[in-house]
C-alpha cells in the first residue's frame, strides 16, 4: 500500500470516528430535548425536530458542524451560530472545547437551547465546568441584528447559517452576508446552507412542478434566487411533507408551508456570486451534497431529476481583507 493510500485511510477512519462521536452526542442531545418539547415536535423518529414558529426544522449535525468547529479552534475565537434553534450544533461546539454563541430571533428556541444543553452536560456527568460557560444564547436576527463576539475586536472565527437565508428577502440577504463578513476575522469562514429550487418537488402535481421550473428559469431576483410567495405555495400543496407545518402553538392542518410568507429559494453558482459579492473567497460551493438532508431533500426528486434544479445548497466561503 503505498503512502498516499495509508494516509487516505487514515483520514476516512479518522472521519467515521468523528462521524460516530457526534452522532452519539446528537442522540444523547435528542434525549434531553424530548423531555422538554411536545412529543408532536419531534419527527421522523426524532432526526429533526419541528421549531417553535413555523421556520422548517432543526436536522441532525453533519460534517459541516465539524468543519465549523475546527476553525473556530484553529483560529481560537468564538464560534457563532445564526438561527441556532434548539441548539444541537452549539453543544458540538462545546462538546469539543470551542467558546460559541448562538443567536435566534425566535426566543422560545434560546430558552430550551440553554436547557438542553445544561441537562446534556450533566447527563454525561461532565466534569469541565468551563463547558458550562462555554456558550450563550441570545436574541438576534438576519440581517443587522448580531451581537460581536466578546473579543476585543468582537469578531467571531466562524460562522453557521444552517437553513436561514431561504426566509430573507434579496436585499435582506445582501445585507446579512455584508453583516457577517464584518463579523468574521479576515480568513475566517462561513458555512451557509439553504433550500435549493428543487425543493418545491414537495409539491405533488406535475403541473406545478412544470410551473416550478418554469419560474426558477424566468424569475431571478438580483441575488440570483427564486421568491415564492405563501399564495404560490399554498397552490401547489405540501401532501408530501406535512410536518413542516408541525408547531407547538397551534394544530396543523398537514397542507400549510411553513411560517414565513414567501421565501426564496437558491442554486449554488448564484448563491456563490451573492457570497463572493460580500467579500468571501469561495472555497466549497455544492447541491445535494449535505448529510443531514439526504431522505428529506434527495437528488431523487421529482423536480431535481426532471428539471436539473438542486433541492439543496451549501457554500463554504473565506473572509477575504477588505
Ligand atoms: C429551518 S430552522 C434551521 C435550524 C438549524 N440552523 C438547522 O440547520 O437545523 C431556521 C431557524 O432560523 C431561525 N430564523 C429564521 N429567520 C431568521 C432570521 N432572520 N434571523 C435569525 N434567525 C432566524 C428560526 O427561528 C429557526 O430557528
Amino acid at each position: 500500500m503505498g503512502v498516499g493510500s495509508s494516509g487516505d485511510a487514515d483520514a476516512d477512519a479518522e472521519r467515521a470516528r468523528r462521524e460516530v462521536e457526534r452522532r452519539e452526542w446528537d442522540a444523547q442531545f435528542m434525549a434531553c430535548l424530548s423531555l422538554l418539547l411536545p412529543e408532536s415536535m419531534l419527527l421522523r423518529e426524532g432526526t429533526m425536530v419541528a421549531t417553535s414558529n413555523r421556520t422548517g426544522m432543526m436536522m441532525m449535525s453533519n460534517t459541516y458542524t465539524d468543519d465549523w468547529v475546527d476553525t473556530g479552534l484553529r483560529l481560537d475565537k468564538p464560534l457563532l451560530d445564526v438561527g441556532c434553534a434548539y441548539g444541537l450544533n452549539v453543544m458540538h461546539a462545546v462538546r469539543r472545547g470551542a467558546r460559541v454563541v448562538g443567536i435566534d430571533y425566535e426566543d422560545r428556541h434560546l430558552t430550551v437551547a440553554a436547557q438542553a444543553i445544561k441537562d446534556v452536560l450533566a447527563a454525561r456527568n461532565t466534569q469541565n465546568t468551563a463547558m458550562f460557560s462555554a456558550f450563550e444564547f441570545k436574541h438576534g436576527r438576519l440581517p443587522s441584528q448580531l451581537p460581536p463576539s466578546d473579543t476585543p475586536d468582537g469578531r467571531y472565527a466562524s460562522v453557521l447559517v444552517s437553513e436561514v437565508i431561504h426566509f430573507l428577502t434579496c436585499d435582506e440577504l445582501k445585507q446579512s452576508l455584508r453583516d457577517i463578513r464584518n463579523l468574521l476575522v479576515t480568513h475566517g469562514t462561513m458555512y451557509i446552507t439553504a433550500i435549493g429550487h428543487g425543493a418545491l418537488g414537495f409539491f405533488e402535481s406535475e403541473d406545478a412542478k412544470r410551473r416550478v421550473a418554469e419560474k426558477v428559469a424566468q424569475k431571478r431576483n438580483s441575488c440570483g434566487a427564486v421568491e415564492w410567495q405563501l399564495s404560490e405555495l399554498r397552490a401547489f400543496h405540501v401532501e408530501q411533507c406535512p410536518s413542516v407545518s408541525v408547531d407547538s402553538t397551534r394544530p396543523h392542518t398537514g397542507k400549510e408551508p411553513i411560517g414565513p410568507d414567501r421565501w426564496q429559494t437558491f442554486d449554488a453558482p448564484t448563491l456563490s456570486r451573492a457570497v463572493a459579492d460580500a467579500g468571501f473567497r469561495i472555497l466549497k460551493a455544492s447541491e445535494d451534497e449535505n448529510p443531514s438532508y439526504s431522505g428529506f431533500h434527495t437528488q431523487d426528486d421529482s423536480v431535481a431529476k426532471e428539471f436539473g434544479l438542486p433541492c439543496h445548497v451549501a457554500i463554504v466561503a473565506e473572509a477575504i481583507p477588505p
